[in-house]
């Protein structure tokens, strides 16, 4: 197959792991670059390369296919030991991409101080249940304007912000936090990116002149929607913009420069963390969800909460993103259940009626979900590979989930597997 003549973005709309590196991983063969733009290793998703899974959670997709060009962009944060396991592993099983990576000088470094900082945080009284990876703390450093950014490896101004860096954490968790002197965090960044050099540079010249000349580009959103810091669950959400806006600031690209936008949701929904979750179930059908779709999360490990699909929150998530098609994962894992839910509003504890997500997390409190039920049906769906191979009750509730949602189903997932699912 060619590559694609567009530019295209695909975008968590749910609360993450919606099954974004599935898509991205059928799609990316077909473009000349695959980039991320934000968040950081918080994200994972799993590749199967020559039959074995590894997890990924800063490479972009796309690794695998040696004509895709990968680049990490300015709204991203970067935890370089991580990095440097994920090419080590990729090295192991022959996969070697550093003369097709370019990492954005702006993109901000996270530090031992940040992940001690996130880790003092969630043990206080307000717990959002982050990874645990120093992502806020990077984040809150960008916007303090001390930050530490890829491009200060190559600078001699490096030790000199990791003190001031060093310096604020201290005061903060006091003298009982064991941290590591900025000498050693410096030393051993140097170390870690020294084959990383020429790996790094300006992403927005780059994507620009890719872009001019027709050379398509892939963008791999992280996290989701109702993760977002602005548009999401506040504050119970991650520390950057997934939504599409984080797309053209985490790269430095004009919106003219994308051409569509396809959003991805699961069948039912998951949640990892604390907060709002109205169409979450606590009975056996959740321990079905999460038995059988594998519901752990791939960076920690975590059980996620599940339930039934919302589509009051994603007609909300299609509308900020400008959705044109949705990709619909993981539809046989609601194989065998009699009846399925659709959230289409909520009811608040007043009695009012809403069909779209309230923004206070005070609003969220005591919200009951309306729901609409569909058959379930018999006949298995997993690996279907056609529209009509799919029993007519699935067809319904897909349908069902087109006319709740107002944004048409292009893609439907039967399976972890590439050949599990159906272009509709
Ligand atoms: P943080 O991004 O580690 O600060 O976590 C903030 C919130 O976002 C927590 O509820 C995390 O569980 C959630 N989160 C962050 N990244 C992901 C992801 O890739 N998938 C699902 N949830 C995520």
């Amino acid at each position: 197959m060619g590559k694609s003549a567009e530019n295209i973005a695909v975008l968590g709309l749910q609360w993450g792991d919606e099954g974004k590196g599935k898509l991205v991983d059928l799609l990316s063969a077909n473009f000349s670059n695959v980039v991320r733009f934000q968040g950081g290793n918080n994200a994972g998703h799993t590749v199967v390369i020559n039959g074995e899974s590894i997890a990924l959670h800063q490479v972009p997709s796309g690794a695998h296919h040696p004509g895709c060009f990968l680049v990490i962009g300015s709204g991203s944060v970067l935890d370089f030991d991580i990095f440097h396991e994920e090419l080590e592993s990729l090295r192991k099983r022959g996969i070697d991409i550093l003369d097709r990576l370019l990492l954005s000088d702006k993109a901000h470094i996270i530090l031992p101080y940040h992940i001690a900082i996130d880790k003092w945080r969630e043990g206080g009284s307000i717990r959002i249940g982050t990874t645990g990876r120093g992502i806020g703390p990077t984040y809150e450093a960008k916007a303090a304007r001390h930050g530490v950014r890829v491009g200060d490896i190559k600078t001699s101004g490096l030790l000199e912000k990791i003190v001031t860096l060093y310096k604020e954490t201290s005061l903060i968790l006091g003298n009982s936090a064991s941290l590591p002197t900025p000498e050693t965090v410096s030393e051993k960044l140097l170390e870690l990116a020294s084959p990383l050099l020429n790996c790094i540079g300006n992403v927005h010249e780059y994507l620009y002149d890719a872009w001019r000349q027709g050379k398509s580009i892939l963008f791999e959103g992280a996290q989701a929607t109702m993760l977002d810091i602005d548009h999401g669950t506040y504050p119970f959400v991650t520390s950057s913009n997934c939504t599409i806006g984080g797309l053209f600031t985490g790269t430095g690209l004009p919106p003219k420069a994308l051409n569509k936008v396809i959003g991805v949701a699961k069948a039912y929904t998951t949640r990892v963390g604390a907060g709002p979750f109205p169409s979450e179930l606590t009975d056996s059908i959740c321990e079905h969800i999460r038995d059988v779709g594998h519901e752990y999360g791939t960076t920690t490990g975590r059980p996620r909460r599940c339930g039934w699909f919302d589509a009051a929150a994603l007609r909300y998530a299609c509308r900020v993103n400008g959705v044109d098609a949705l990709g619909i994962m993981k539809l046989d894992v609601l194989d065998g259940l009699e009846r399925i839910g659709i959230v289409t509003a909520y009811k608040s504890k007043d009695g009012k009626l809403l069909h779209t997500p309230p923004s206070s997390i005070q609003d969220w409190e005591g919200m009951e979900p309306v729901v609409d039920y569909f058959d379930g049906w018999s006949a298995p769906t997993k690996g279907a590979k056609s529209w009509s191979s799919l029993p007519s009750q699935a067809q319904k509730y897909l349908k069902g989930i087109e006319k709740t949602v107002e944004t048409p189903i292009a893609y439907v997932s039967t399976g972890p597997d590439r050949e599990e699912g159906l272009f509709v």
